[in-house]
């Protein structure tokens, strides 16, 4: 053994081939943690010491090859400023420089995953082999980062300037097929012969039959470009690659920007070039925020992971009541993940369209390549149609998912519960009524709660799951643990109206109300809203999730919550419902709705709309942007501050998730608190301050005027 750590070893093979085995101990995955680049450069001591090798081989002891650096370590070293990251970089710079420099060939088997730095230390071999289950590629613009150990420098001169430049902006993983048509690695094989693979490419470098010197003088030098391709190459990309990453994104130009500036210089000068571009990323607000959600993320599906750790059975055999837009995706979701699913109804007509929507899902794969459509049809026998409640004496789970009525509800729920055993777990899909409320009928209230899906269910990663006051914990464990098998992101929260989502984002249209009462055009707000970075503004988000919807979940709130949230005048969606326009389902909502080439709905400016609002609003004013943004994020602020001081949802992490996840919050933004920490807590405090006469809306809440006073934070120094 010439080194052993508790990262990696070096052991020396037969031929005078040494083997670098990357094997973290206790960990599930290799990762460039603080440890292994620092055993990775004893290792390459003891490697160059040696003296007697005549190839290296790199390997992977476990399932992956290595993912990339350890996020867990960004905060610190980027809150150091640019000394900090240039620390944290430097030293793997060196190792890989020193790996590319060793007086033999080297070879990388890749196993399996090779991401971020993974893949930027295969870049520094001279020959990669890579398994049929492999995947590769530099997803740190993901991160708000750019790859920082020589991803820009190496992969340009690798598989050329344009293929680089697509893979760094876009971050996406590449399958084996994809990496060997751009030559980023010189073969596939079986995983099984892998090593076998890589050790006769190795063993015929060594005996000179491939040339691995010139590979590395192509990696070493600068790229052989003229200045006016070079102009027109990276002129062309950057606008591209900047247009569809948006301008609060700024990596993936800067990774662009890295490769433009080092593609005239040797490989020293380039990776210099790097780390500045690196440095300048890592310093945005985005980086931190989008670090800082990677984390919360991983969080979020810790306290999942837990919960299912505490179910006592899986749940098997499923159930859903209603088969209309959620009943219909809901089946499709767990069918298409495995757990078999009865959709009842009580119309056929409602059968038939939840089963033409799964269908068209799963047609929708088989067309793109992603399912066989052997495949597809054991999804569509895992949904088991029905009228009656036949073999629901076998059914672990019930998810109701019938109309929005708590009396119908009500009948609903208290039936079901006489067809199913003791043990089965009754869910209900209600998106605003009660839990508690909704468990008054029936006999066994520790087997029920919430659990809310997002439309449309395929699409959207969130499940709120809702314990009312008498669910037992087990209940609980049990359907977060379905939820987890859906591929879903499952977050616990507390009973209360509007539950965690819908409870923040009505205040957020009560904000948007009072702007179009108090004379802003509704568009305007719209386009302020979309540049602060949600998808839709509020009136195009109220028209695609139904006017007679909103209306509704509004008239619940405010008997919830009627200091903040009871009317007081005709707010504009009123106007648009009582005016029969319900948004985009029929056509017309704020806006009109005409079907675009492909047949989706696109929105067009509605002179009626402005009509039917003039005799319910004041005359049309301009705001400034800044007093929209507050008037429409205060409000929502406040409310999630509320949430988490009244232990509705458990943590800053998993509220911010909820939101990301269930309505898009800007993800940049990291999530409200990390907004609220990121401008200060003082500074949100006087921004409501100004809008004090609005209403309890626009009321910080005590914690908030304590955490102002005291300089804390939601995510302490993270
Ligand atoms: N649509 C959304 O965006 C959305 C999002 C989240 C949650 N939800 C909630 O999901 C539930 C269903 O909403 P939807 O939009 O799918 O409604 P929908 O009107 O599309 O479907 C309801 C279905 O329930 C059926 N139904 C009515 N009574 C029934 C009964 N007694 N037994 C069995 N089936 C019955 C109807 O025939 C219909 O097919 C509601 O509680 C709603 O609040 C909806």
């Amino acid at each position: 053994m010439l080194f052993s750590g508790k990262a990696l070893s070096v052991q020396m093979l037969e031929d005078g081939i040494a083997e670098l085995k990357f094997d973290l101990e206790g960990e599930s995955v290799n990762k460039f943690n603080r440890q292994t680049v620092s055993e990775f450069s004893e290792a390459l001591d003891a490697i160059e010491k040696a003296g007697d090798i005549k190839g290296l081989l790199l390997t992977s002891g476990k399932g992956v090859f290595i993912v990339g650096a350890d996020i867990t370590e960004f905060g610190g070293a980027f809150s150091a400023g640019p000394e900090g990251i240039s620390e944290l970089m430097n030293k793997n710079n060196e190792n890989i420089n020193r790996l590319e420099d060793l007086p033999f060939p080297t070879a990388v088997a890749i196993n399996g995953y090779a991401l971020g730095g993974g893949f930027e230390v295969c870049l520094g071999c001279d020959f990669r082999v890579m398994g049929d289950k492999a995947k590769v590629g530099l997803p740190e613009v993901k991160l708000g980062l750019i790859p920082g150990w020589g991803g820009t420098v190496r992969l340009p001169r690798v598989i050329g300037v344009d293929g680089a430049a697509e893979w760094i902006a876009a971050g996406k993983e590449q399958r084996p097929d994809a990496a060997l048509a751009a030559h980023a690695v010189d073969a596939v094989v079986a995983t099984e012969q892998l090593k076998a693979a890589a050790l006769k490419l190795l063993g015929r470098a060594i005996a000179g039959e491939l040339d691995y010197k010139e590979r590395r003088e192509i990696k070493k030098s600068p790229i052989p470009m003229n200045d006016t391709e070079a102009l027109m190459a990276f002129f062309t990309t950057k606008a591209f690659v900047g247009q569809q990453a948006g301008k609060n994104y700024p990596s993936p130009v800067n990774a662009v920007t890295s490769i433009e500036q080092g593609y005239k210089l040797g490989r020293d000068e380039a990776l210099a070039i790097e780390q500045q571009q690196f440095i300048a990323s890592a310093q945005t607000g985005t980086a931190k925020s989008l670090v800082g959600l990677f984390l919360n993320d991983q969080k979020v599906g810790k306290v999942a992971k837990n919960w299912e750790k505490k179910a006592d059975k899986q749940i098997e055999r499923a159930a859903v009541l209603g088969a209309g837009i959620m009943g219909g995706g809901i089946a499709y979701q767990s069918a298409s993940k495995g757990t078999p699913i009865k959709m009842k109804d009580i119309d056929q007509k409602g059968i038939d369209l939840g089963l033409n929507e799964a269908n068209k899902l799963l047609a929708k794969m088989v067309e793109r390549g992603r399912m066989t459509p052997a495949k597809m049809g054991e999804v569509l026998n895992r949904i088991e149609p029905t009228l009656s409640y036949d073999g629901f004496e076998n059914i672990d789970i019930v998810v109701e998912a019938v109309v929005e009525n708590p009396k119908v509800k009500h009948a609903v729920l208290k039936e079901v519960e006489t067809k199913v055993t003791e043990d089965t777990v009754i869910a209900s899909n209600t998106s605003t009524i009660s839990i508690d409320h909704l468990a008054e009928p029936l006999a066994r209230p520790e087997n029920f709660l919430g659990m809310h899906f997002f439309n449309p269910v395929h699409k959207m990663p969130l499940v709120e799951v809702i314990r009312g006051e008498k669910t037992s914990e087990t209940a609980v464990a049990r359907v977060v643990a379905y939820a987890n098998k859906m591929g879903k992101k499952a977050i616990v929260v507390r009973d209360c109206p509007g539950f965690l989502v819908n409870r923040v984002l009505f205040p957020y249209f009560a904000g948007f109300a009072m702007l179009v009462r108090d004379g802003a055009d509704f568009q305007e707000v719209d386009k302020v809203m979309e540049r602060w970075g949600w998808p839709m503004g509020p009136a195009y988000l109220m028209d695609v999730v139904g006017i007679d919807t909103g209306v509704h979940a509004e008239q619940v709130m405010a008997e919830g919550f009627p200091d903040r949230m009871g009317k007081t005048f005709t707010a504009a969606s009123d106007v648009m419902y009582e005016a029969g326009r319900y948004g985009q389902k029929n056509g017309k909502g704020f806006y009109n709705y005409e079907e675009d080439k492909k047949g989706r709905p696109k929105k067009v400016a509605s002179e009626e709309s402005y009509e039917l609002l003039k005799p319910h609003v004041a005359e049309r004013r301009e705001f400034e942007k800044d007093e929209i943004i507050a008037r429409m994020m205060v409000p929502m602020a406040t409310e999630l501050a509320r949430c988490l001081e009244e232990g509705i949802v458990e943590s800053p992490a998993e509220a911010d998730m909820a939101l990301i996840y269930g309505i898009g919050f800007p993800p940049f933004r990291g999530g409200i608190f990390a907004w609220l920490d990121s401008i200060g807590m003082d500074n949100f405090v006087k921004m409501a301050e100004q809008f004090s006469d609005l209403g309890k809306l626009y009321e910080p809440t005590e914690g908030m005027r304590e955490m102002a006073k005291n300089g804390t934070t939601y995510y302490g120094d993270k």
